[in-house]
């Protein structure tokens, strides 16, 4: 045994990385955490001005980036996506689907239903189809869905997102078989409470009395937190994590 430190796969340096929702929250810290590691990343989102932003702070820093418009259900922008990519970057290694939404809906809106699989679960659907032929070419192909811990408990009134967030956990299971022969890993996070758009409608208070009742770690996660889970994940010599669902939720689901 020598003690050389070696960073042979321990790192994304060079890796071309596609990530969805890049616009904010944990998007948005994702694509600052892999740039800041030396990753090429392709930042897209409905909100284009969004991704400009975060690509405009990744290249004023020194690293590389592109900000793409995508709307995730619609397979033409996905494909272009990808394509945008690969012209750019000469290869596409790393997928983290970070786009969604969450509706607060009775259980019997068609609409929201329709919206939130379409987008949160199809839509992951969506881009890991289009990306694969890339993932499959690449040494260290990567996915990385973002689920919930929605997806082993369930939320009042967010019916339709419980069942997105199952559903994204199925697919991550399902595909982590289906490519096992690919050399493509695809593993999910699983999310508790964390500041980001999505939450921001919740007061402080609430938020607070939350995360002092049912937080191990007694606070709101911050985007960068789960974005360093995604980061283990997608690098080269995580190789033999395969279909696993990571909570990153500060002991939520722990608490009795
Ligand atoms: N914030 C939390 O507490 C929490 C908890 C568990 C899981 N999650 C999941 O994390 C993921 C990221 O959410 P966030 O918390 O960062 O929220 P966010 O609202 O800050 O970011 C979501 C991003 O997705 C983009 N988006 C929405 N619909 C899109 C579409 N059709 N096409 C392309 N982009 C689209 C939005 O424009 C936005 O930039 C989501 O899948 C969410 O369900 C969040």
């Amino acid at each position: 045994m020598t003690l050389t430190r070696s960073s042979d796969g321990r790192s994304v340096a060079g890796r071309a990385a596609l990530i969805t929702g890049a616009g904010s929250g944990i998007g948005r810290a994702t694509a600052l955490l892999l740039a800041a590691e030396g990753a090429r990343v392709a930042a897209a989102d409905c909100k284009l001005e969004a991704v400009e932003s975060v690509a405009a702070e990744i290249t004023a820093a020194g690293g590389e980036a592109l900000a793409c418009q995508l709307d995730v259900c619609d397979d033409s922008q996905v494909c272009s996506v990808v394509e945008q990519t690969v012209e750019a970057y000469g290869a596409l290694d790393i997928l983290v689907n970070c786009a969604g939404i969450a509706l607060p809906a009775a259980f019997g809106d068609e609409e929201a239903w329709e919206r939130t699989l379409d987008v949160n679960l199809k839509g992951s659907m969506r881009t890991i189809r289009a990306a694969l032929p890339r993932l499959r070419a690449s040494d260290a192909g990567r996915v990385v869905n973002i689920a919930s811990t929605d997806a082993q408990v369930a939320t009042p009134m967010m019916s339709a997102y419980t069942v997105s967030k199952h559903g994204v956990v199925g697919l991550t299971r399902a595909l982590a078989v289906e490519l096992a022969d690919s050399g493509v890993t695809v593993n999910a996070v699983m999310p508790g409470p964390i500041n980001t758009g999505m939450t921001a409608a919740i007061g402080e208070d609430d938020r607070r009395r939350f995360a002092r009742r049912r937080v191990a770690l007694r606070r709101y996660g911050e985007p960068v937190e789960v974005a360093q889970a995604i980061l283990n994940l997608v690098l080269p010599a995580s190789s033999y994590t395969q279909g696993a669902c990571l909570r990153v939720d500060g002991g939520m689901l722990t608490v009795a």
